[in-house]
């Protein structure tokens, strides 16, 4: 299992703060936004870590983790020219990813409380797509899950109006390798990207897409509120230690 941290996007929620250093650069109470997915991934046992991020940035991401050696992982990068989607990852990853399966995390999500889940879900993996579901008062912002009567998910659809339920779509997403495929052969989206909701779609429509609910804390950083309320949790779990 390889595994890629994204951590692109243009942050333009947070501006000035984003305006010139990456989101994924900024503090989480002790450490860079950044130290939390990559802990993710580890504790998911994966060694082989891609970080992707924007030309500007690159180079910080370089100097904060360097070859990973001090988190006993190696680590290498690769740039996103353009932010033209979360599932272009996949293309910029290809030579990265070779015949593997893959486990994808953005880089401003924090998954809190429960360092064994990803190691779990990675060990029970065998193809398809594995997602993780999570319920939340703002669903509108996220991917969000529609189930039937049976509670069987029925699609995801991407930032909807009027939300088919409150579970969001968290940016953890393990594949089995033809989601390179699949990438290439994915239309962008009427926003111009490629949409990593329409990967999870296309997995789901094979009958292959696991949805797998969250029971621990989980942020996406991208707002004001969001980023102090997740410093403010690492805060309070460090205390009590
Ligand atoms: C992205 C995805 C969305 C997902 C979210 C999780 O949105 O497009 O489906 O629910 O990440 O953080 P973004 O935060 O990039 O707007």
């Amino acid at each position: 299992m390889k595994g890629i941290i994204l951590a692109g996007g243009a942050g333009s929620r947070l501006h000035p703060l984003t305006k010139v250093t990456s989101k994924q650069l900024l503090p989480v109470y002790d450490k860079p936004m950044i130290y939390y997915p990559m802990e993710t991934l580890i504790d998911g046992g994966i060694k082989e870590i891609l970080v992707i991020s924007d030309p500007h940035n690159i180079g910080n991401f370089v100097r904060l983790l360097g070859s990973g050696k001090d988190f006993g992982v190696k680590i290498t990068y690769e740039v996103q020219d353009k932010p033209e989607g979360i599932a272009q990852a996949f293309l910029i990853a290809e030579n990265f990813i070779r015949r593997d399966n893959v486990t994808l995390i953005l880089g401003d999500n924090l998954f809190v409380g429960d360092g064994d889940f990803l190691d779990d879900a990675i060990r029970t993996f065998d193809s398809g797509g594995r997602i993780f579901a999570k319920q939340v008062p703002d669903p509108n912002r996220f991917g969000v899950v529609e189930f039937d009567k049976n509670q069987n998910v029925i699609s995801i659809e991407e930032k909807p109006d009027k939300p088919k339920s409150d579970f969001a779509v968290t940016g953890l997403y393990i594949y089995d390798n033809s989601v390179v495929k699949k990438t290439k052969n994915l239309k962008p989206s009427t926003r111009g990207e490629l949409e990593i909701t329409d990967i999870n779609n296309l997995y789901l429509q094979e009958g292959n897409l696991d949805v797998k609910v969250y029971e621990h804390y989980w942020l996406d950083t991208g707002t004001f509120d969001s980023l102090l309320e997740a410093g403010n949790k690492i805060h309070q779990l460090r205390k009590n230690k």
